[in-house]
């Protein structure tokens, strides 16, 4: 009597699993390198944007100040960073302007303006500050570090070489252009 060919299931998956384990494996080996590829990215996204200014950069250097543009391109209740100089150009309801730096006042984490809660929200550790750069939800102890603006023939300028600590927001601190002579 002939040996019967016929195979059992275990049998037959035996033999083909070298090349379902190499093409799993294959794949699998592809997502891992997708998957590293991805989180290298966003970690470097990520330390790119939590990274304070240089420091520095904009203590010493003659060419510290940053023409912002023209003041119409300032609609009142807006906020527009300026990432060169590291300053947010804030123009409030009534017209004035004020320069705030991006870093956190509590351990300097780039803070970014959050239009739909109209609220700088710092990601390091939570601190809230408003659109006035004063603090809303601690561990910030105080607002956001200013710096001077200037408005001449329209064109809003912002010295980014000297940064100013308050303790509160005042009203003698947003600048109001010229009234237009009619
Ligand atoms: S650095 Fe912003 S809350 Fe700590």
């Amino acid at each position: 009597m002939k040996p019967s060919k016929t195979r059992t299931p275990g049998a037959r998956k035996s033999q083909e699993m070298p090349a379902a384990v190499t093409r799993r494996g294959f794949l699998n080996g592809l997502w891992a390198v997708l998957g590293l590829a991805a989180l290298a990215e966003f970690l470097w996204l990520a330390v790119s944007f939590l990274r304070p200014a240089k420091p520095g950069r904009t203590e010493s250097q003659a060419d510290a100040v940053v023409t912002a543009g023209a003041l119409a391109t300032f609609a009142p209740g807006t906020v527009t960073a300026f990432q060169n100089g590291a300053f947010y150009l804030v123009r409030l309801e009534d017209g004035g302007l004020l320069a705030l730096s991006c870093k956190c006042t509590h351990l300097g984490c780039t803070v970014p303006w959050v239009e739909k809660e109209k609220k700088f929200l710092c990601p390091c550790h939570a601190s809230a500050f408003d659109i006035t750069g004063s603090v809303i939800s601690s561990p910030a102890a105080r607002p956001l570090d200013t710096f001077t603006v200037t408005v001449e023939n329209n064109i809003v300028k912002v010295d980014t070489g000297r940064r100013f600590k308050r303790s509160g927001f005042d009203s003698g601190q947003p600048v109001y252009p010229p009234k237009a002579r009619s």
